[in-house]
């Protein structure tokens, strides 16, 4: 188990998504009331792609941001290291291509994508700027970077009732589908992820310019997007 609350290795992140594929579109669907698709339409408009842009969704997990931008005409590339939650992905969109690959060393050359996202995924990357490089390097000047993330609500009553839900029901969802592990870890590494301002900078640093963001579902959602230099 990790040392740090919310850190573990990248290989340990990788063993618990192949063990958590088979319950993770369910536990989302609960944990967000079905709300994480309309973020995942938000991700997509913020990308400002349509028929025929090639975008890359890294850490596509079982696949729901790639299909939405498929959905939107899209020519989508979904990569993730979990070979299991790409199975998830494949079964679901049999049509999308699904990739295995490593977010911190990805696959592809340089400007090949019109966009690149992220949804729920960056905070898991082990080395962040790194992750977020790669992405800046895969899309063309001009193309956009998009991150979906969870945060932290600052202002009550939400931040409040998010450490209940976090804290308390998130972990006993875990436990019920006998990933309490996985489901600890999910809160502490939402802790730990850097907030909507820090997020930015390490844009910044990693190549993309014109950054801003918006924070949604009372500050608890936070879409970040910038261009690539
Ligand atoms: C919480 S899931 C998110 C999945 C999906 N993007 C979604 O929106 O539901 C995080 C995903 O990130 C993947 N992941 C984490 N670190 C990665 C890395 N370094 N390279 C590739 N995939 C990674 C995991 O395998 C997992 O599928």
């Amino acid at each position: 188990m990790a040392a740090t609350p919310g850190v573990l290795e990248e290989g340990q992140v990788r063993a618990m998504f192949d063990r958590i594929a088979g319950v993770y579109d369910l536990l989302n669907s609960v944990m967000t009331a079905g709300l994480h698709h309309r973020w995942r339409a938000r991700a997509v408009d913020l990308a400002a792609v349509g028929p025929g842009s090639r975008v890359l969704d890294v850490a596509t997990g079982t696949g729901d941001l790639a299909i939405e931008l498929a959905r939107r005409g899209c020519e989508v590339v979904g990569s993730d290291f979990s070979e299991e939650m790409l199975v998830h992905a494949r079964a679901k969109a049999p049509q999308l291509r699904f990739e295995q690959g490593n977010a911190l060393a990805l696959p592809y050359g340089d400007d090949e994508f019109d966009a690149a996202t992220v949804g729920f995924g960056a905070r898991n990357f082990s080395d962040l700027d790194r992750g977020l490089s790669e992405m800046a390097r895969v899309v063309r000047p001009g193309g956009r970077v998009v991150i979906l993330e969870i945060t932290t609500p600052t202002r009550p009553p939400l931040s409040t009732f998010y450490r209940v839900w976090f804290d308390r029901v998130v972990p006993a969802l875990g436990r019920l589908t006998g990933q309490s592990q996985a489901y600890s870890y999910l809160p502490a590494s939402v802790r730990r992820f850097p907030g909507p301002a820090e997020l930015a900078a390490t844009m910044e640093r990693a190549g993309l310019e014109r950054i801003r963001w918006i924070l949604t579902a009372g500050g608890i959602i936070a879409l970040h997007v910038g261009e690539v230099r």
